[in-house]
């Protein structure tokens, strides 16, 4: 693995490899000419992603069906060919639910990451990169947020990353012999532009922009804007929206330099551009050519005005910058949604 990305010859296991992160990294990954297999419970995916992740990339692409929580399921996924990392995706990601379900969040979420460690240890695969998220900063850093900000979640699932980032600082301090990088991702949008894969409608997410597709492709009559009295230009909330093919090519960079970086590193993968609820409604308008009709409401609770990511040390420590806007992120994601209005059900 080297810094120019070339990844050929690299085997790489992707946990939550059917997800739509690990679905995208796959396909980078693969583009890179690394090996690819994925580790996935489908407890929030389809199998028919596989078939579909085998088409684009032109190579086999293995599913180990494996739940990280059940420890005694892991250890067979590495008794083939050595793997030279893994990128680790698997866990539950709602804040929303994370609040009303939080022994189920530290089940999957750090325990499950316990159990791969664990695994990894054994089999001598000590390369990780970890999805890790923008909501382990304290709600009183001033963004735009670099990655010395204040590290404070406000939710069970920030928390869990949290913790987890915290686990994999200690375990590096312990044994030199481990490299990860811990990405912690602003607000992931948008679908790989073969329309083939993209964020699964079935998962029923809470986030705005599957939300507002589903305006623009008549699915719900209008959709609500959670606030319009904050101190932001147009009163919506600010987010750095980033493309998910952008965040995937972020961590390719970050697998072809953990051999040349040990200990553990902490970078934010944003644009570093912010963008109001309001922006991303006239995105999908003008990439859709559809009325998406608004219903203004009070403000969500735990929702903070603007979170936008200092993303330079990206820049200088994997060499990757996002190159995508807000209009071919919302232009892939609407391209994705109207291909396959019931996501990965049918496998067509
Ligand atoms: C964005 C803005 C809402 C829905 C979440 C997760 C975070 C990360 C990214 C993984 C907010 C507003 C939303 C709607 C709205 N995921 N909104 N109407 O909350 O920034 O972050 O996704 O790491 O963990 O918390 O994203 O898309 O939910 O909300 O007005 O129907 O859109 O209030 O201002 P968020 P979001």
């Amino acid at each position: 693995m080297d810094t120019t990305n070339d990844l050929t010859r690299a085997r790489v296991l992707i946990t939550g490899g059917t997800g739509f992160v690990g679905s995208h990294v796959a396909v980078a990954l693969a583009g890179a000419g690394a090996e690819v297999e994925l580790l996935d419970n489908l407890c929030h995916s389809s199998p028919n992603v596989v078939d579909r992740l085998s088409s684009l990339t032109g190579v086999d692409v293995p599913l180990h069906r494996v739940d990280l929580r059940r420890h005694e399921q892991i250890p067979p996924v590495f008794s083939g060919a050595p793997f030279d990392a893994v990128v680790h995706c698997a866990g539950l990601k709602s804040v929303a639910e994370s609040i009303s379900r939080p022994l189920d969040y530290y089940d999957n979420n750090v325990v499950g990451t316990l159990n791969l460690l664990r695994a990894m240890d054994e089999a001598g695969c000590r390369r990780l990169v970890f999805s890790s998220s923008a909501t382990v900063y304290s709600p009183v850093g001033v963004p735009p947020l670099d990655e010395t900000a204040p590290i404070g979640p406000i939710n069970p699932y920030g928390r869990t990353k949290s913790v987890v980032e915290g686990i994999l600082e200690e375990l590096c301090e312990a044994d030199p012999a481990w490299s990860v990088y811990n990405l912690r991702y602003f607000n992931p949008v948008g679908a790989h532009p073969s329309g083939r894969i993209g964020e699964d409608p079935n998962t029923d997410p809470a986030n705005l922009v599957p939300r507002v597709l589903d305006v623009a492709l008549g699915v719900k009559p209008e959709i609500a804007v959670y606030g319009s009295d904050y101190d932001t230009p147009d009163g919506t909330c600010i987010r750095d929206y980033i493309h998910v093919c952008d965040l995937a090519e972020g961590h390719v960079a970050a697998v072809a330099r953990l051999d040349s970086s040990a200990g553990c590193r902490a970078v934010n993968l944003g644009t570093g551009t912010g963008h109001s609820v309001l922006e991303v409604v006239d995105s999908v308008r003008r990439v859709s050519g559809r009325e998406v009709p608004i219903r203004p409401q009070g403000r969500r609770s735990g929702d903070q005005p603007i979170s936008v990511a200092d993303a330079s040390l990206a820049e200088t420590e994997l060499g990757w910058s996002a190159r995508r806007g807000l209009d071919e992120m919302c232009g892939d994601a609407w391209n994705w949604r109207r291909s396959n209005p019931r996501g990965f059900e049918e496998n067509a």
